[in-house]
């Protein structure tokens, strides 16, 4: 039986390059990607890609836009999508962290107020209500770092790779949420109608 063309959306940004040198690697023919165009969608010989902005990425899964996608953790654990994430990738590590001015103190006190500046509001207020506290939420879409420099926020909750930007910006960490990687999704109901083409991909992109 002829397989059926699968949809995979793929997250652009830090994860991008390394994406597609795995893509290579599993012996998919990338060429017909281009990361400088603004093209959207990518049709190879095998797959459709779309290019897709990184939290959006669970989004277009779940609702079936995309079969399967390839996205950081970080994303899927925000978006509390119900999607199924069949397989780890070995790459795109980093940690979601707190943190405050290095020359502050913080103290997690069951009943008190703290503002967060982040990019992520699900993860940050499940985590500081689960030490029992009350967080106010300063949703930013980048430059996270700012907001305690400038008296914004009391603490950021943000990823961090290097730790470069921490440095810089003289935060310290003060605590770890999550370990970060790259995750191989899945929509449900493509997961049982597509099994054998997504199987493959996943086998492909596993060895
Ligand atoms: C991310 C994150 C930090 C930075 C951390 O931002 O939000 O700002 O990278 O990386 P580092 O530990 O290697 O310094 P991104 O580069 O995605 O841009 P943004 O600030 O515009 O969100």
């Amino acid at each position: 039986m002829a397989r059926k063309r699968i949809t995979l959306a793929l997250a652009k940004g830090r994860i991008f390059n390394d994406t597609l040198t795995l893509l290579e690697k599993s012996g998919i023919s990338i060429k017909k990607i281009d990361k400088k165009s603004r093209e959207l969608i990518f049709k190879l010989d095998e797959l459709t890609i779309l290019s897709c902005k990184p939290s959006d990425v669970p989004k277009y899964v779940e609702l079936g836009a995309a079969d399967c996608g390839i996205v950081g953790s970080d994303c899927i654990a925000e978006s509390q999508c119900d999607i199924y994430e069949p397989l780890s990738l070995n790459f795109g590590h980093c940690k979601m962290i707190v943190a405050i001015k290095k020359n502050q103190k913080f103290e997690f006190k069951a009943g008190k107020e703290v503002k967060i500046a982040t990019k992520y509001p699900n993860i940050a207020s499940e985590y500081f209500k689960k030490k029992k506290m009350i967080p106010e939420i300063i949703y930013l879409n980048g430059s996270v770092e700012l907001a305690p420099l400038i008296g914004l926020s009391d603490v950021i909750v943000d990823i961090t790779e290097t730790g470069e930007t921490i440095r810089k910006n003289n935060l310290k960490i003060i605590d770890t949420i999550m370990n970060i990687a790259a995750k191989f999704i899945v929509n449900k109901r493509s997961y049982r109608t597509l099994s054998n083409e997504i199987q493959s991909l996943s086998d492909s992109i596993k060895k």
